[in-house]
């Protein structure tokens, strides 16, 4: 059960960012290749049986060689070995990005936001980080509950924009309870949306921790916190609508992340298709100093990938469903009625 330990060791507690840099050094033979992977496993208390050590070697070395030769290039973005150094894309694919969620129907095309400003007049940069509405990066370990973290980083994101209080909310109590999802094998932001709604509100962070693992009881309607009243759905593939939402508050988003598995930084600009498998949140947007435009995405993988947890993808592009189908499935809960004192009261 190291594996388990070690994933609610991050989420409680800020990871270390684990990401190892490496040079041509390292690249030279064979002997320096073994003692950089001894030094990443060391680094990533990878748990691997000796039998697959010499195969994972392998898988090991392409990625290190791939990464190595990316960075060489002159692309927007940069690669970095990351902990999921010894897995094929295949296998990160599975784990990480294989959300069988995000294939279905959705429910409504309704869209409000009355309130949020024009197409026309909205701001030219948003971050809600900057304006106290995100919590710090978690991380969802080996479960695939990615729709469970876009869903709280969501509801985190408009609890603080309408309390001026930013809570860390439970991504377990959705895994455990949403009955129509999936727990670990995947769910629909919307779906979660709706429960909390309709049910007594998401309990906090600390009082419902996250195991990465769905318990076989829910432990729904205690401590209760958060309140919302719906949700509303983003018109599909239109990146100017989707600026609006996100101009007025954090925004449940999915991805073809399979292109996302060494990520480091700079503004991504694909490998990726549009085959969704992967739910992030839109926490603002902006414009590089050349003029590139890119979506500011918080991850649930940890603070040692990406910008520091995060990923900026490139924003308008041609395609309307967005780089990576970013533009095709995104919502946001809507939240009008207080917290109850009472919860409030239970959780400060
Ligand atoms: C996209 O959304 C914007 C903002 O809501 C709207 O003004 C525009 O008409 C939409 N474009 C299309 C093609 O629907």
């Amino acid at each position: 059960m190291a594996t388990a330990a070690l994933v609610l060791l991050l989420a409680v507690a800020p990871a270390p960012a684990i990401a190892m840099d490496f040079s041509d050094k390292d690249l030279a033979s064979e002997d320096s290749l073994w003692a950089l992977y001894e030094s990443w496993r060391a680094e990533h208390t990878v748990s691997r049986n000796l039998g697959e050590k010499a195969s994972r070697f392998d898988v090991f070395k392409k990625n290190v060689r791939l990464i190595h030769e990316f960075n060489l290039g002159d692309e927007p973005y940069k690669l970095r070995l990351n902990r999921f150094g010894d897995m094929t894309a295949d296998e990160f694919s599975r784990v990480y990005a294989s959300s069988r969620a995000f294939h279905g129907d959705r429910r409504s095309d309704s869209f409000m936001h009355g309130s949020a400003p024009a197409a026309s007049s909205l701001p030219s940069s948003v971050d809600w980080r900057k304006k106290g509405a995100v919590t710090g990066v978690k991380d969802q370990g080996q479960c695939g509950s990615c729709w469970a973290f876009s869903t709280v980083a969501a509801i985190e994101g408009i609890n603080a924009i309408r309390t001026k209080k930013l809570i860390s909310l439970s991504e377990q109590q959705l895994v455990d309870c949403t009955a129509s999802n999936w727990g670990c094998s995947g769910g629909w932001m919307d779906t979660a949306f709706q429960y909390i709604a309709t049910g007594c509100g998401i309990a906090s962070e600390a009082a419902y921790p996250y195991t990465a693992q769905q318990a076989p009881t829910c432990n729904t309607c205690v401590r209760r916190l958060v309140k919302i009243d719906g949700y509303q759905d983003v018109p599909a593939n239109n990146e100017t609508a989707l600026q609006v939402a996100v101009a007025a508050q954090p925004v449940s988003v999915v991805v073809d992340a399979s292109g996302f598995q060494f990520y480091s930084e700079g503004v991504f600009a694909g490998e990726c298709g549009t085959s969704t498998n992967h739910a992030v949140t839109a926490v603002g947007y902006g414009t590089t100093v050349d003029g590139t435009q890119y979506w500011i995405l918080k991850n649930s993988w940890g603070l040692g990938w990406g910008e520091k947890g995060y990923i900026r993808i490139k924003r308008n592009v041609e395609d309307n469903r967005g780089l990576c189908g970013i533009a095709q499935v995104a919502s946001y809960p809507v939240k009008t009625s207080p917290n109850t004192k009472q919860d409030v009261h239970d959780e400060l």
